[in-house]
């Protein structure tokens, strides 16, 4: 396993301190810090670039090849082609763009298929949508005691009714990861189209839409340790043929018909630092374990060894962390827990304390320096499922790459002091 610790130094919040001791991040699930290159891409291009695009001075010059480095950038870590790469404000706001647009395809009597596992940006947009042109939502049910699809009932819903499948593929309250291409496969013999909310996922796992089988894919930077711009992967036919709510003077040329208005040009910048960033461990990783430079062999490559050298990372931690965790006897942990699965989720962990309000542990921990969410984090239909919405869902725990055994072991002791 490569040793990510080095990597903590590019994080400056990773300084930070509360009370004399230093700060600690396990709010990742929320928003991830950024390392300095994001920080610096951000503030050159505010310097040096600030410009609409398309212009014909030096300033819109640079501008265009930011836009055009964070969708190439971003192609290279989805697997995609940059003009299948479409940005906005953030996902909630491209998936509703993109409902409206995919309704128009819909007749009264359609079916749409969303599940209890995800994030309500993957549900409420859908079930909006549907009621705009009478077709039905149908929601998938989980198996409650590991927080798991339950892929019978998924099977059950299918029809040649149904027209749209979404399916998140990390779940963000409990970290259960779905095997999205099996969903898509199962909406693909209906006839339908798979539309995966990897907003969880792409901090933690290789992506590669096309061996998804996915038509639509789409994440948020700011998860990824880059700024608040949100991500769009469409299939280039399905870009094309669908109509997007666009002015009539804005291109239609793909990936421009999708992206309304003027874009978050400082935060694509800040892209191309984050993806820099991860390239950079990618390289190490090839170095440390091939012997060889990754670079030469291009950004996607890199990009995808990073990915392994985290997910592999993350493992240890999170099995540490559950361990750590179930040790405790008043707390009851949500989602899959045996060592043995660990593949089947990202390290975000959920609990509840037998006497302790999810909220008042928050402020506990909070108080102890470390940042972790409380709630349902509008994962609503799963907190409602699991029967904790009117109790306070539950305290989560989300780690990322930069987080340690000792910082685990900080809140351990936090959390034996309650
Ligand atoms: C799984 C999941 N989907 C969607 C979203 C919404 O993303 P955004 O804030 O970019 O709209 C989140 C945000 O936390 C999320 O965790």
């Amino acid at each position: 396993m490569i040793d990510l610790a080095p990597f903590r130094t590019h994080f400056p919040a990773l300084e930070l301190s509360h009370q004399g001791q230093p700060l600690i991040f396990f709010d990742n699930p929320g928003g991830t810090q950024v390392p300095q290159q994001v920080i610096e891409h951000m503030s050159t291009y505010l310097r040096r670039s600030m410009a609409n695009v398309h212009g014909a001075f030096a300033t819109s010059q640079r501008t265009d090849s930011v836009v055009d480095g964070a969708h190439a950038g971003l192609a290279a870590l989805l697997g995609g082609q940059p003009a299948e790469i479409v940005l906005g404000a953030n996902m909630t706001s491209l998936t509703f763009a993109l409902s409206r647009s995919l309704a128009r395809e819909w007749q009264p009597g359609a079916e749409i298929i969303v599940t209890t596992l995800d994030h309500d940006a993957n549900i409420t947009p859908w079930r909006m949508a549907a009621a705009d042109v009478g077709a039905t939502v149908l929601q998938v049910d989980i198996n409650p005691a590991d927080c798991t699809l339950d892929f019978d009932d998924l099977a059950r819903k299918l029809s040649p009714r149904t027209r749209l499948v979404a399916v998140g593929w990390a779940a963000n309250a409990v970290g259960t990861l779905t095997d999205v291409r099996r969903v898509a496969e199962m909406a693909h013999s209906v006839g339908a189209l798979c539309f995966v909310d990897a907003v969880q996922a792409v901090p933690h796992v290789p992506c590669a839409v096309h061996a998804l089988g996915a038509d639509f894919l789409a994440c948020s930077a700011y998860k990824f340790f880059g700024p608040h711009v949100g991500v769009l992967w469409g299939r280039r036919e399905h870009l094309q043929r669908l109509t997007p709510y666009k002015v009539r003077p804005a291109s239609d040329d793909l990936p421009w018909r999708w992206e309304t208005g003027t874009q978050n040009h400082e935060g694509q910048a800040g892209i191309i630092g984050a993806l820099e960033y991860l390239g950079g461990i990618g390289i190490s990783f090839a170095e440390q374990y091939y012997e060889r430079v990754a670079e030469a062999d291009g950004q996607r490559e890199s990009l995808l060894m990073a990915m392994h050298a985290i997910a592999d990372y993350e493992r240890t931690l999170c099995a540490y962390l559950l361990e750590r965790l179930g040790a405790l006897p008043e707390l009851t942990i949500y989602g899959i827990t045996d060592p043995a699965r660990l593949d089947e989720r990202v390290p975000t962990v959920a609990f509840r304390h037998s006497r302790v309000h999810p909220d008042a542990v928050a402020q506990h921990l909070a108080q102890a320096g470390i940042n972790v969410w409380s709630g349902h984090y509008y994962a609503l239909a799963l907190v409602e499922r699991l029967g904790l919405l009117d109790s306070g869902g539950m305290v989560r725990v989300g780690l990322a790459h930069y987080n340690t055994r000792a910082e685990i072991d900080r809140l351990i002791a936090a959390l034996e002091q309650l």
